[in-house]
């Protein structure tokens, strides 16, 4: 008899955006003269940037030749990108990282999620709360959780985000052996400070521990104090292995390119005790279970290193922030507090109530998207997280409906 994996009977019944997609399409189907405004899921509007489509038609030029078409291309991504991020993301920021420990992917959802596969199922981890529910949902799936009871999975480490701490989780008191950090956080829009991430890299160093550091917003860090890799601190070679993506960076969600940092000298452990380099056994899992990056995907990510490239980004991010900033401001003229925003595309909003009938509130009386925090967590009831990625006029239009609907 064909039996499933009971692991996935844990998990809450739908993918938290999918579960929101189809309310936002329930509600358009009955509602089908109302305009929604999405500020929902964290999909971005604007076009790619120029120097990508120029790369796109060079790459598909030389695909189209068979002197310069590419089949297969190697499974940790072209030299060309990896090098433009170990020198431009990585060195330039004084971090230790080359080329050869970088491996490009189609997105870091899929890294954060797979990447637990190579870890004993045994092991403890902690999850800060709230945040994307990826990190929790994968390791579900594999076995590494009990039942879910009073909104939490047993045998998590869950390590709570709350305006008393400003959204950066205290070090546990227990130890944990591979932890989730995601900074600028998704969903509070928190940041860390340098201080604060290297408490973290020493307690993961104590507990030969490993730190998974999703870095997915770094490009909307403003303030320079702030670290936007956890490779600008030292020591942190050793124990954590870093995301990042070009979908919020330069508008590749539909484009698809990402890529995973495992250090040469990062390391785990066997039964015995015998160390064993996390880098090799991403490579096995890479290349038996990956073909790559499509070339012209990846000729459009090298692009955005370019001087042009680079202006393009930043144009980009600025135009997401400014919304960001009026979200912000908007929130505070309601006399509601938020956090995020500044640092980040997401404002995650105090509603003090049920973030699900907040939710259905916003779509019902202002016909707008947002996410509900309770889908990141149990910390995350009585919020909501608002996203800054839609048009200006949009974000205008829908913090003035939110207004006049007075819902706060
Ligand atoms: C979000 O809205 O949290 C993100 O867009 C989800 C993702 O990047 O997968």
């Amino acid at each position: 008899m064909i039996r499933i994996n009971e692991n996935y009977l844990k998990l809450q019944t739908s993918y938290l955006f999918s579960d929101i997609a189809k309310r936002v399409a329930a509600f358009q189907k009955a509602h089908p003269d109302r305009e929604i405004i999405k500020l929902g899921i964290g999909d971005v509007t604007r076009a790619l940037p120029r120097v990508c489509i120029e790369a796109f038609h060079r790459a598909a030029d030389e695909m189209g030749n068979d002197a310069t078409f590419r089949g297969y291309g190697p499974e940790q991504g072209y030299l060309f990108l990896r090098e433009k991020i170990a020198t431009e993301d990585f060195q330039a920021r004084g971090a230790d990282i080359s080329a050869d420990e970088i491996f490009v992917s189609d997105g870091a959802k899929c890294d954060n999620g797979n990447i637990q596969e190579i870890f004993a199922t045994d092991i403890r981890i902690a999850i800060p709360d709230p945040v994307y529910p990826v990190y929790i949902d994968t390791n579900v799936m594999a076995g590494r959780s009990g039942d879910f009871r009073d909104g939490r999975y047993d045998n998590v480490l869950y390590l709570d985000s709350t305006a008393e701490n400003g959204f950066v989780p205290n070090l546990p008191e227990e130890p944990a052996d591979l932890i989730y950090l995601c900074f600028p956080n998704n969903p509070t829009g928190a940041t860390i400070t340098k201080d604060r991430l290297r408490e973290w890299v020493e307690f993961a160093r104590e507990n030969r521990a490993v730190i998974l550091f999703d870095a997915a917003y770094q490009i909307f860090i403003q303030d320079d104090s702030l670290p936007r890799s956890i490779y600008e601190i030292e020591g942190a070679r050793d124990v954590a292995i870093e995301f990042r993506s070009f979908s919020k960076t330069a508008g590749f969600t539909g484009t698809r390119c990402a890529y995973t940092v495992v250090p040469q000298t990062c390391t785990a452990y066997d039964r015995n005790g015998a160390r064993h380099a996390l880098h090799d056994l991403w490579i096995r899992r890479h290349t038996t279970k990956f073909n790559g990056v499509s070339y012209p995907v990846q000729r459009a990510a090298e692009a955005l290193y370019s001087d042009e490239g680079k202006t393009q980004v930043k144009a980009l991010a600025d135009f997401y922030l400014k919304n960001a900033a009026l979200i912000r401001r908007e929130i505070s003229d309601m006399g509601l507090s938020c956090a995020g925003g500044e640092n980040s595309p997401y404002i995650w909003v105090d509603g003090k109530g049920d973030s699900w009938k907040f939710f259905d509130l916003l779509l019902e009386k202002a016909g707008v998207v947002c996410t509900p925090g309770a889908g990141f967590g149990k910390c995350g009831q009585g919020f909501i997280r608002i996203s800054a990625f839609n048009s200006f006029e949009n974000v205008r239009k829908a913090m003035s409906r939110i207004r006049e609907a007075k819902l706060f």
